[in-house]
């Protein structure tokens, strides 16, 4: 299965010498044939590597690969702590690192929630301890997550957090929202909403449409999502806040981040790889309404998500977006699950997806297809986050020289069939499980360390 292997000589691991990739830096605008030397955790230079070569490095031959920046993904659940059964900080960055990503922000829907400096505190010191990736702490908007008063958003960006967000919900009270946007302008970190207008999102499990009303399931309207949007464009261009819009599902959604850019206002935007790849024909299987399934009525509960799975037109127009540059980066919402939320019905089975092991593979489809450029597509997991997280990621988003060598390996051609029990995630929940994708991370270094090899977590 594995097309292009990577060797090595365990020589002198202070210093690297990554031979032969195609270099694709967005940071830096390279794109090109060459060698990437690193030294001391540092990128020494990547390109022409010139004479300074140490006769005695470590080499790694990654002729056939792309090297590009580690990938940074700006949300995904770690659950831990409180949820240790669903994912530990040590299992999610496992996991991160299998799917070619170096930095990760985890979003603070924990027990306790991430609303005061001592959780952050915990949250470092864990990955300092567990995580073989960076990992990034996002505070939350609200106390306790209650959407009720706003949480110590000062001491929480003391102490590190790199955004705010109540994600699993949304910042429900628009006074509130306008506070949090207010205080944001000062702190220079975005509120990353997650937009769900409860009252039109009722008891829906899925998105409203043809195969919802198939399969006789409650569906979640567009105008859930898009109507919490527009709303967060107005107060972010009254109070000159930093908006972040998460996981976009509908096509309405894309003008409004366009417009609201024409008009000067400060917004960003994300997409998940499920929502650029696969519909909520998907909730019948991977067949969808084609599949002998159909008649029966049956349903995968690895497809619930929120938001939901939807149309073909709503994928079309995402793709499109994110290839303009409306949409700024892919994000995860790396969602892990255990199986007893699954394995129930639709209606009651857990929202998430497990996404940081397939999230690459996802994302080549649309280069395979000619939708995007494989360029396009290394900027928006890699400059393009540390776009919308601001100057302490420019560093970690480049090969320039000096900067800390966080590089992923992959190849863009080889073909993998999705196994759940390879996974590095407790969370197995995937409705990729058994479908083959095409583009698959080989090696994945932090700060000059080897974390992930070819099948195999450091
Ligand atoms: O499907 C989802 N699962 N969407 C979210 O916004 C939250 C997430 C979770 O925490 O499980």
């Amino acid at each position: 299965m594995i097309r292009a292997a990577i060797g090595y000589v365990e020589m002198k691991p202070n210093t690297i010498l990554i031979k032969g990739p195609r270099i694709i830096d967005p940071g830096s605008g390279l794109d090109q044939v060459g060698d990437i030397l690193v030294q001391d955790g540092n990128i020494l230079a990547a390109g022409l590597v010139g004479d300074g070569v140490p006769d005695d490095c470590r080499v790694i031959d990654a002729g056939n690969l792309v090297a590009c920046p580690g990938f940074i993904d700006i949300h995904c659940h770690l659950r831990e702590p409180g949820f240790e059964y669903k994912e530990t900080i040590a299992t999610g960055a496992r996991a991160a690192a299998r799917g070619g990503f170096t930095s990760i922000c985890c979003m603070p829907n924990t027990e306790p929630p991430i609303d005061n400096a001592a959780v952050v505190k915990f949250i470092q010191e864990r990955s300092r301890e567990d995580a073989v990736v960076r990992v990034f702490p996002i505070g939350c908007v609200s106390r306790g997550r209650r959407g009720k008063e706003l949480s110590e958003m000062e001491e929480l960006a003391a102490a590190g957090v790199v955004a705010y967000s109540d994600d699993g919900d949304p910042v429900y009270d628009p006074n509130l929202m306008r506070l949090a946007l207010a205080y944001s302008a000062d702190l220079g970190l975005a509120i990353s909403n997650h937009c769900q207008d409860y009252s039109l999102f009722r008891d829906g499990v899925m998105a409203e449409g043809r195969v919802a009303t198939h399969l006789g399931l409650a569906g979640i309207p567009a105008a859930a999502e898009e109507a919490m949007m527009a709303r967060d464009i107005s107060l972010a261009g009254l109070t000159g806040g930093r908006l972040h819009l998460t996981h976009l599902s509908t096509a309405g959604s894309v003008p409004l981040i366009r417009q609201a850019r024409e008009r000067g206002i400060r917004v960003t935007a994300e997409v998940c790889p499920h929502h650029l790849t696969i519909t909520d024909e998907w909730v019948m299987g991977p067949g969808g309404m084609e599949s002998g399934a159909a008649g029966l009525s049956s349903y995968d509960t690895f497809t619930k998500v929120y938001p939901p799975l939807r149309s073909q037109a709503d994928v079309d127009a995402l793709v499109q977006g994110l290839a303009d540059g409306v949409i700024d980066c892919i994000a995860t919402d790396h969602a892990p699950h255990d199986l007893s939320c699954k394995l129930d019905t639709y209606q009651d089975a857990a929202f998430g997806i497990s996404v940081l092991e397939t999230a690459l593979g996802s994302a080549l489809q649309l280069v395979h297809q000619g939708l995007m450029s494989l360029p396009e597509i290394v900027d928006r997991l890699t400059a393009g986050p540390a776009r919308v997280l601001g100057a302490t990621f420019d560093s970690l988003a480049t090969l320039k020289p000096g900067t800390p060598a966080d590089i992923v390996l992959f190849d863009p051609d080889l073909e993998w069939v999705v196994d759940t029990e390879q996974f590095a995630s407790m969370g197995k929940n995937t409705p990729l499980q058994g479908t083959t994708l095409k583009g698959r991370v080989m090696a994945t270094l932090v700060a000059g360390r080897l974390v992930y090899q070819d099948g195999q977590n450091a």
